[in-house]
């Protein structure tokens, strides 16, 4: 195939920056970075986009650098460590503004929150074993391969460092699916999943024994082991105070602690400032409750809805060790009653929350705070609520994942 010159402009969701083609057309380079000029081979081309891989860098990117992941290009999980941080957050804020832009709102988004650390920040991992077992690790970018990985400069050192032991304990196992870690307060939670049921309640003692583990269930195809902690605690430190938020195994949790513990002191600020101190507050998508025990414990009576069993059942035994004025409701939040209160806080998955946003006025709601992870269904989401005669009234982006292009946001809306 011939090669052509090409000047990149924004960076992709993966890795790859986007440039043109002499008719005009999308195309996304492999490996080349925002703002540089790459000779590129074609490598497809189909009716809205194409794609292509870098021959030779021409003119480089001046935040072009060296990935510091010796597993770079062939891990999925970590796609924009060739250019550097600023350029990174950069590349969000400019995503998050095409997204509202898109949906019909004409803003520019401010500059995003920095994660206080860029590497050695994840505090929360899902990995994957091969069919044969005999490794541990992340998908490759865009399949379903297995990288293998030892050691990861992404995860909290706590977290890396057990990686090597587990994947070594766990080999006894004929089929191993996936691995799930959190890192809480008393040490790291482990969750795995395989089709055997033996040697499942030795296995779990042994893996519960090593150093720097709280805690271990083993699912297997009819039976679960488990040994030590189901559930831990994490603490989060704002600006408001210190909160102990319980962390459920195999129930969600943010990833990265040094944001999240950002995102929580906005939410707190933002309760405050739009719905008064002390008010009721109504949270679908609590989790195992981030948001609802600081705020609680900051004096707000909270009804609080999720779905998940044990993210229910870990924010139940938190209410009531620390005697908080919150009502757990477990179920789907597109069928929960809303209770009257000033202040709606939704954190839905990725897919948004338009059933929901569809369905409410100011009279149900007159302040919604919506924590986001994906701009485009933030977009969608913040155009329905407009059609429902709520006003867009603060807008903050955070970077819970350095190194890759996921943007989590907090927009507020006033009916
Ligand atoms: C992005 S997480 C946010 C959790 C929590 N706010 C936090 O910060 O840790 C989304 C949560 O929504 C829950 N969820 C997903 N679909 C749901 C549904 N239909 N109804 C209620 N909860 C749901 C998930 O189990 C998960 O806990």
């Amino acid at each position: 195939m011939p090669t052509l010159e090409l000047r990149t402009g924004a960076a992709a969701t993966g890795r790859a920056a986007a440039s043109r083609l002499p008719s005009g057309k999308v195309v996304f380079v492999d490996d080349a970075a925002p703002d540089e000029v790459v000779e590129a081979e074609i490598l497809e081309e189909r009716a809205s986009f194409a794609r292509a891989r870098l021959v030779r860098v021409v003119q480089a990117s001046p935040h072009r650098r060296r990935p510091f992941c010796p597993l770079f290009g062939s891990c999925g999980g970590c796609v924009w460590q060739h250019f550097d941080y600023p350029r990174q957050l950069e590349e969000k804020r400019n995503l998050l503004t095409r997204a509202m832009q898109r949906s019909g709102f004409a803003l520019e988004v401010g500059a995003v929150r920095r994660s206080p650390s860029e590497v050695q920040c994840r505090s929360r991992a899902r990995l994957h074993a091969d069919p044969e077992g005999g490794a541990l690790g992340f998908f490759e970018e865009g399949t379903h391969r297995i990288q293998a990985v030892s050691t990861c400069p992404m995860l909290e050192p706590a977290l890396s460092a057990l990686l090597e032991p587990l994947r070594l304990h766990l080999g006894v196992l004929r089929s191993l699916e996936d691995l799930e870690l959190n890192l809480a307060s008393e040490g790291a939670l482990v969750l795995a999943e395989t089709e055997d049921d033996e040697p499942l309640d030795a296995l779990a003692r042994t893996l519960a024994a090593l150093s720097g583990v709280a805690g271990v269930v083993l699912r297997g195809g009819q039976t679960e082991a488990g040994h030590g902690r189901r559930d831990g605690s994490q603490r989060v430190a704002t600006q408001f105070g210190e909160y102990v938020v319980p962390v459920a195994l195999g129930g969600f949790m943010q990833s990265n602690s040094g944001t999240n513990a950002l995102l929580v002191g906005e939410i707190l600020a933002l309760v405050e400032e739009f719905g008064g101190a002390g008010g009721t507050v109504t949270e679908l998508f609590c989790g195992s409750g981030n948001f609802t025990v600081p705020l609680a414990r900051r004096g707000h009576r909270v009804d609080a809805g999720e779905l998940a069993g044990p993210s229910v059942e870990a924010l139940e035994r938190a209410v009531a060790a620390q005697g908080l004025p919150v009502t757990v409701h477990r179920g789907d939040a597109r069928r929960f009653k809303l209770p009257q209160s000033k202040v709606l806080l939704l954190d839905p998955p990725r897919t948004g929350a338009l059933e929901i946003c569809s369905a409410l006025t100011n009279q149900t709601a007159p302040v919604v705070i919506y924590v986001s992870c994906d701009p485009w269904t933030l977009g969608r989401d913040s155009a329905v609520l407009a059609t429902r005669g709520y006003k867009l009234a603060r807008l903050q982006a955070f970077d819970m994942f350095p190194q890759t292009a996921h943007v989590e946001t907090v927009a507020v809306f006033v009916g």
